[in-house]
């Protein structure tokens, strides 16, 4: 029996740091999220449907469990325990919208102030939750409320339409990949007040990033790169 509960302890004063990461299919924003905004001693918990996150993260060991049961025993034990931790669900069959709502309402029930912040890293946001119109289900409240109780959500997707105002307005932390058609990239310059031919310039794996320490209309560019 796995139970959900509220968080309790909340904090107004926490920043919001939910990040999103938009870009076509191989753009690069596995490769973001593995690299840019959580560190190797943050808390992090990931819902990996692709097994993008099974080996280590940052150096770090990640711990991957593919049953509820074992998933949910050891998040919050790591969680009771205080110290950094890596943890993913891991999925060996079909991945249903169900088992996105299920997770979101475990790391929504991980959220304590009091607490290191945890990093909720959201594969495929749009893939398993409609979040293109008014949103709701613990993926809402992860991405509208969990700020207060020290939860940052990064949200992963491949087109700013399909998820919408909500969860592009909250997030502090934008990174815009490659897009693959002109109208999405219009789309996400009107939304972001970026350069719409800025965003149509970019090659795989080149980003322009947008964080809570950049003024209105700042951003960054960045270029990943591989050894061999
Ligand atoms: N460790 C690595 N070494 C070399 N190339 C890599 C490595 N990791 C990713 N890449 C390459 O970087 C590109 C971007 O990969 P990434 O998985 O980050 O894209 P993505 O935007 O998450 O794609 P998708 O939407 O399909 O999940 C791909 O072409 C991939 O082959
Ligand atoms: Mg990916």
């Amino acid at each position: 029996m796995i139970d959900i509960v509220d968080p309790e302890k909340n904090n107004n004063a926490l920043s919001c740091l939910n990040a999103m990461y938009v870009g076509s299919s191989g753009s690069g924003k596995t490769t973001a999220v593995k690299q840019l905004n959580i560190a190797s001693d943050d808390c992090a918990v990931f819902f990996d449907p692709f097994g993008d996150y099974a080996d280590n993260f940052k150096g770090e060991k990640v711990f991957t469990y593919y049953s509820w049961e074992d998933f949910a025993e050891n998040l919050f034990k790591a969680r009771t325990l205080g110290k950094p931790f890596k943890i993913a669900r891991g999925f060996n069959g079909r991945v249903e919208k169900g088992d996105f709502e299920l997770f979101c309402g475990l790391a929504w029930s991980c959220g304590d102030a009091t607490k290191q912040p945890l990093n909720v890293v959201l594969e495929e946001l749009a893939k398993y939750c409609d979040t293109s119109g008014k949103m709701d289900g613990y993926v809402s409240d992860l991405i509208r409320i969990g700020r207060k109780f020290g939860l940052r959500t990064h949200c992963v997707f491949q087109r700013g339409q399909e998820v919408g105002k909500t969860v592009i307005g909250n997030c502090a932390v934008k990174w815009i990949g490659y897009q693959e058609r002109e109208n999405d990239a219009i789309y996400l310059s009107k939304e972001l007040g970026l350069d719409a031919e800025a965003i149509a310039k970019l090659e795989k794996l080149e980003y322009i990033i947008k964080t809570d320490a950049h003024k209105r209309g700042e951003f960054d560019y960045g270029k990943f790169t591989f050894k061999g």
